[in-house]
């Protein structure tokens, strides 16, 4: 009994207002301190920004300036020291860290640098993974598994170890499990960022064509030719928004 009132208060906390912006923040800030209290950095120094369903956003910036603080508060995997924010209508700072890790599990989707695949895994184990933690059933987990390695033209190699993949394969499959749980909101942290320039291509077209069926993207890059391929470039520089200009997709979009 006390559990299901616990399930309805979270279901009421935690639903959601359609305000056609997948992510909003408002004044966002996080500070890094010393065991002792004292200031180590401010990392995000009061940073707007609102990034409406089904944009392509690129994050620009120095390193250190803030792009994977930044990222890490949009998917969830760190909360701000202050400030508001809103993913996909869920006002975030009302959850708890149980719901808190659900949201992200259910709504983002992430791809790094490093892969970070499971070695001993195969690739549909590997895009399993999201599912299982969901508590699927394994017939469940292996069609939905299987439909995105397909969507990204891995479908022969579903078998495979990532030992046994090239680069370009092994982003993909981070892809496909990104993809797993549908979530609302791809990140990707210089996800060609370990690939030569040619599978670098192929990995921004799969992610173009993720954004053309209607995905929201978010991709923190530091090269100008990979950001040209987003419809919004933002700019951080020391923890702070300092530019917020149309990317080449939405100049092509606007001769279109
Ligand atoms: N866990 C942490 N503890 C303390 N300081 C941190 C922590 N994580 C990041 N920082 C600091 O916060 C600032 C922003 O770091 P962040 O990782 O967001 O930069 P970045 O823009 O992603 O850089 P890069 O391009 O090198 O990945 C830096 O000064 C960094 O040293
Ligand atoms: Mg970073």
């Amino acid at each position: 009994m006390i559990r299901e009132q616990t399930e309805n208060e979270c279901a009421v906390r935690i639903s959601a207002v359609n305000t056609g912006y997948a992510a909003e923040l408002v004044g966002i800030c996080r500070r890094y301190t010393h065991p002792d209290g004292s200031l180590m950095v401010d990392a995000l120094r009061g940073v707007d920004l609102s990034i409406p369903m089904g944009q392509y956003i690129a994050i620009m910036g120095a390193s250190g300036s803030g792009k994977s603080t930044l990222m890490n508060i949009l998917g969830c995997l760190d909360r701000p020291t202050a400030g508001e924010y809103r993913l996909d209508g869920i006002d975030v700072e009302s959850l708890d860290d149980e719901r808190l890790s659900q949201v992200r599990g259910r709504r983002i989707g992430f791809v790094f640098q490093a892969f970070n695949l499971i070695s001993e895994l195969t690739v549909i184990e590997n895009v399993e993974v999201p599912l299982f933690y969901q508590g699927l059933p394994r017939k469940e987990r292996r069609a939905r598994a299987q439909e995105k390695i397909d969507l990204v033209g891995l479908t022969d190699r579903a078998r495979h170890r990532p030992s046994e993949l090239s680069g370009g394969q092994q982003q993909r499959t981070a892809i496909a499990r990104a993809l797993v749980s549908n979530p609302a909101i791809l990140m990707a942290d210089e996800p060609t960022g370990n690939l030569d320039s040619s599978t670098g291509e192929s990995i921004l077209v799969v992610i173009d064509q993720l954004h053309a069926a209607g995905l929201t993207i978010v991709l923190v890059t530091h090269d100008d030719r990979v950001a040209e391929r987003s419809q919004r470039i933002i700019r951080l520089s020391d923890g702070l928004l300092i530019s917020d200009l149309p990317g080449g997709r939405a100049r092509v979009m606007a001769t279109q």
